[in-house]
């Protein structure tokens, strides 16, 4: 018989028939009837033994936790709350568990005791509903550029350069960290390490990106990425993963119409395939909302914002706009935001990009043509001489979520601003060799995965949204 699965067994007519079922037993009452789930979907199966023919010792290991065989009939189930139930006829224990040490016990529990033992999260609903979710993203996410001509690029984890020239980087070394080879100076010699030189984890694999998308047109890399900035907050993690894709012959205004369609599409796609998990979601942030005060709750439910996304346009905003309408607003006059906003060519902070979203526009926006000064050096320069081609797209409840540009394809301009952030030309000779054979228009841009899944599930700490997280101090599993 062939083995199926839960999901199998709640969508498709199987009823009358032998069934055959592994899975963890999630609760076991009144000895008689185990909820068992198997990953497969959030919703359990009811399986209803029969006690008396049960030898005790084995009635005492159906405990939660335990993963158990079943066979028995699938019938239309007498109770309520499910439609269809298995009468056990033959039950087996594959691995005990032992429920007085068990740490996901059938309750509620805080996400911060979750957090200490994410090797098991994923047993209740609402992480196995976010796990499956952040999966079914990943493929809408491949589908999506499949279905629109895009090369899948795998661009280096191990890398030589600074992408973002931001200087937060994880060093990959092999020398002895406690008597490392020195050179005349006194300070490590890497050219005697691994690779001959000074290497890191990427920050991102935009620059190799690009190599690819002036030779096969339209590209896109989708790995994990890496930071050691060293910022505690609950939408920032030292290892990440990023989907940026990357288009010859396209311009800025072209990367927010592909970045606007993208962000539409994956969207539609879980409201379409994985309603059941996110109307789970929605229904658990519902219920947490009832426990806020009234000012501190949510004006959309969950499916609402989603919706609220893949039926109105982003609004579109440059840099300058924004600075106007935030030195104008009520919370800069009442000097409410942490971070003033005084003069033009100032970083925006979360709590501005924030108020633009949910206040001011209340709607997606999309910041373009920021300062040169506060973005990286591979933008393109306008022709003001004093802004660059950069674009961000804010989501209510998340702030900054995609960050693109246009970049510069004019090697003399690109060499200016690299000399500008120190960046030596021997570093990436191989970029500037873009520039000069063959150079054309061309964007792209970086999508925060775990943003994105953040934005999706209504979880508002991005620890909860990747399975294992990185974090300063904490890389535990
Ligand atoms: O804005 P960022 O730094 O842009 C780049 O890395 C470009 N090279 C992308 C490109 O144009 N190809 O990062 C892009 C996105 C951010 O908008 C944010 O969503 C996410 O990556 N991100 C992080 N997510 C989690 N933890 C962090 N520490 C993040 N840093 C950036
Ligand atoms: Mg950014």
């Amino acid at each position: 018989m062939k083995l199926r699965t839960i999901s199998d067994l709640l969508t498709q007519d199987y009823v009358r028939s032998e069934v055959d079922i592994k899975g963890w037993v999630r609760t076991f009452r009144a000895n008689r009837f185990i909820a068992l789930n198997d990953g497969s979907t959030l919703n359990n199966i009811q399986c209803v033994v029969d006690f008396e023919t049960l030898e005790e010792s084995l009635l005492k290991r159906i405990t939660t936790g335990a993963a158990i065989h079943i066979k028995g009939e699938l019938v239309e189930s007498q109770g309520k709350g499910q439609k269809v139930e298995i009468q056990v006829t033959c039950i087996k224990i594959l691995g005990d568990s032992d429920p007085e040490t068990y740490p996901i016990q059938p309750k509620k529990h805080s996400f911060e005791f979750l957090r200490e033992n994410a090797h098991l999260r994923t047993r209740t609903n609402t992480f196995s509903a976010v796990m499956r979710l952040r999966s079914a993203l990943s493929f809408a996410i491949h589908k999506y550029f499949n279905e629109n001509g895009f090369h899948n690029v795998h661009t280096p984890i191990i890398t030589g350069s600074d992408a973002e020239g931001a200087g937060e980087m994880f060093r990959v070394t092999n020398l002895d960290a406690k008597k490392p080879p020195l050179n005349e100076e006194g300070h490590v010699d890497y050219s005697k390490d691994f690779f001959g030189k000074e290497t890191n984890l990427t920050v991102s694999g935009q620059l190799e990106a690009e190599t690819y998308a002036m030779s096969l047109g339209k590209v896109y890399t989708f790995g994990p990425t890496f930071r050691a900035e060293n910022s505690n907050t609950s939408r920032h993690l030292a290892e990440f993963w990023m989907i940026e894709p990357e288009v010859a012959f396209m311009d800025l205004a072209g990367n927010m119409d592909l970045a606007e369609d993208f962000m539409k599409f994956v969207i539609k796609y879980i409201l379409k395939n994985n309603r059941e998990d996110l109307d789970f979601l929605d229904a658990r942030l519902q219920d947490e909302d009832k426990r806020k005060p009234q000012n501190e709750r949510n004006d959309m439910s969950l499916i609402e914002k989603l919706n609220f996304v893949t039926d109105n346009n982003f609004k579109r905003v440059s840099y300058t706009e924004a600075i106007d309408i935030l030195r104008d607003s009520t919370p800069n006059k009442k000097k409410k935001f942490k971070y003033i906003i005084k003069d033009w060519g100032t970083d925006l902070q979360s709590e501005h990009e924030r108020f633009l979203v949910e206040k001011h526009f209340k709607c997606p926006v999309i910041l373009f043509d920021y300062p040169a000064d506060i973005k990286a050096f591979y933008m393109r320069m306008n022709d003001d001489g004093k802004t660059v081609r950069a674009m961000d797209i804010l989501f209510p409840g998340i702030g900054e979520i995609v960050g693109g540009a246009q970049r510069e394809e004019r090697l003399e301009v690109l060499k200016q601003r690299m000399a500008a952030s120190n960046i030596p030309e021997e570093e990436l000779w191989w970029y500037l060799d873009l520039r000069k054979f063959g150079t054309a228009v061309h964007a792209g841009f970086g999508l925060g995965f775990e943003r994105l899944v953040m934005f999706a599930t209504g979880m508002s700490n991005i620890r909860d949204v990747i399975p294992f997280p990185r974090t300063p101090q904490n890389a535990e599993f």
